[in-house]
């Protein structure tokens, strides 16, 4: 099948310039009206009207304005937790208590969307940083939703848009925790090439332009999926320009875009403004003007991935969409979790959040530098890289050999490294790489110096002997974070 795409692809590369989406056409593309009803984007579950009337969800609150005994609420006497005070890593050793109020708002069941302290400043997070409006401007309202991690987002969003058959645009290599939850929804992929700037805007336009031809008899896709800085596994970082032409093809085709960002604020390369931070390229959300970007933010990659936190913003039109899966699945995120994270950026304030985002860069910045160098010590003429301007991995091809999987199957792991696969990127399982994810962000120097000399001389005596180890023929899912 990719051979087959790739072929027809490659027939229609050709008349792209001329015919249908030279650069100019995609530019004289005239913005449409946001996109006011989503009916034919949701999935047949989300579409299924809620058999609650809105007197019995009133029964489930809790709240202080009311004498409510209708949900199944523990009582406040059973709650284990009489004193909590946190005391912050970086910037100062501030120590924060919380008040009995707060003790027992977090030892509650609470919103679905999250405590509204710690919204409001990933609302004012999202003002900074992707320039979007008040939230409440009328014609333009938007708003967010606290998640246990952008992985926990991904499935409620499957939930809310996809059906067993339906089909989505993804880049060529991508996050394979989100195999995870689509797979077993049975959701047709349509792997969009990449060059050194992530998804070719030509694939993407002659794959939704030759649909029928390409895909036959399956679902024009709905919704394209992408990671725009710092790609998992890539590393490739859009610019401007590149997400404005994905975003316009986007709008001619209907697409909504799912934006999964989790290395937003890695940017590494980055010119600096007068005050010495790093300016970040604009998001998807920022360039949206028709509603079509569902955007997913997490915490997990620059402050810490064990508290489970993320967010998702999207326009006030699917705000209820997305609620009701998020409320279906886990009623809300940790109370625990989202008081701490509360806590600890309302006490940073904006400049310190900038500050410590500064200093993950440069933690970054080193520790690509000294993977460069163990490449270079111990692996040169046998890989190829690119060195990604973004985000926390290489992708790394392995010279001599055409599948890392085999190689790692057979050799590596059993000298106890291991490094990311290509294939548990590729949404065609059937295909074989040679290339390897390696994680930098997670790579101090002494362990390097031995993961990477043992690389080397397996590497060596793999292509010398073309060793085949007997082994069972292991079936792989995806089933764990990537
Ligand atoms: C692209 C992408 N999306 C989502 C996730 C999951 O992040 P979280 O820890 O917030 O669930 C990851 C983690 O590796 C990722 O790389």
């Amino acid at each position: 099948m990719a051979d087959k795409i790739s072929q027809i692809s490659q027939e229609l590369k050709n008349t792209y310039i001329s015919e249908d989406m030279n650069e100019k056409s995609l530019y004289d593309y005239k913005y449409k009206e946001p996109i006011k009803d989503y009916s034919k984007y949701f999935s047949l579950r989300n579409s299924t009207p809620c058999q609650l009337t809105e007197v019995e969800i009133s029964t489930f609150l809790v709240s202080n304005e009311i004498y409510s005994f209708g949900a199944g609420v523990p009582s406040k006497l059973f709650f284990p937790f009489k004193e909590l005070e946190f005391n912050f890593n970086f910037m100062g050793s501030e120590k924060v208590k919380l008040s009995n109020e707060e003790l027992e708002l977090i030892q509650q069941y609470s919103d679905s969307p999250g405590l509204p302290k710690l919204r409001n400043w990933c609302k004012s997070l999202q003002m900074r940083y992707h320039g979007l409006c008040d939230p409440k401007t009328p014609g333009k309202e938007w708003d967010l939703l606290m998640t246990p991690g952008s992985q926990h987002a991904l499935d409620s969003l499957v939930k809310v848009f996809f059906n067993r058959g339906d089909s989505m645009i993804v880049e060529r290599y991508t996050y394979g925790g989100m195999f995870a939850v689509t797979q077993p929804v049975g959701i047709n992929f349509a792997p969009i090439e990449m060059d050194e700037k992530g998804m070719i805007p030509w694939e993407l336009n002659n794959v939704l332009s030759n649909w029928e031809k390409l895909y036959p008899n399956k679902q024009f896709p709905k919704l394209l999926y992408i990671i725009p800085h710092g790609q998992n596994p890539t590393g490739v970082m859009y610019d401007v320009k590149r997400k404005e032409e994905i975003y316009r093809i986007a709008c001619k085709y209907d697409l909504l875009i799912i934006e999964d960002d989790p290395h937003f604020f890695l940017q590494l390369d980055n010119p600096k403004d007068s005050n010495g931070k790093r300016i970040l390229h604009k998001s998807f959300l920022s360039i949206d003007r028709e509603d079509r970007v569902i955007r997913l933010d997490t915490f997990s990659k620059f402050l810490t991935s064990g508290v489970r936190m993320g967010f998702i913003t999207t326009n006030s039109k699917l705000f209820g969409s997305i609620a009701f899966e998020l409320n279906a699945s886990v009623f809300h995120a940790s109370g625990l979790t989202q008081i701490a994270l509360e806590k600890l950026l309302l006490s940073w304030g904006d400049e310190k959040f900038d500050k410590h985002v500064e200093n993950v860069q440069e933690v970054l910045i080193r520790k690509r530098s000294e993977t460069i160098e163990l490449f270079e010590k111990h692996l040169k003429g046998q890989v190829e890289y690119k060195v990604p301007n973004a985000g926390l991995y290489f992708w790394v091809k392995l010279l001599g050999i055409d599948c890392s999987y085999e190689f790692v199957r057979d050799v590596l792991r059993h000298h106890k490294v291991i490094f990311g696969l290509g294939i548990s990127s590729s949404p065609d399982r059937s295909i074989k790489t040679p290339y390897i994810r390696v994680t930098f962000s997670y790579l101090e120097k002494e362990d390097g110096e031995i993961a990477f000399k043992i690389l080397s001389d397996c590497l060596k005596d793999y292509i010398k002997n073309k060793k085949k180890i007997e082994h069972d023929e292991d079936v792989t899912f995806y089933n764990g974070v990537e």
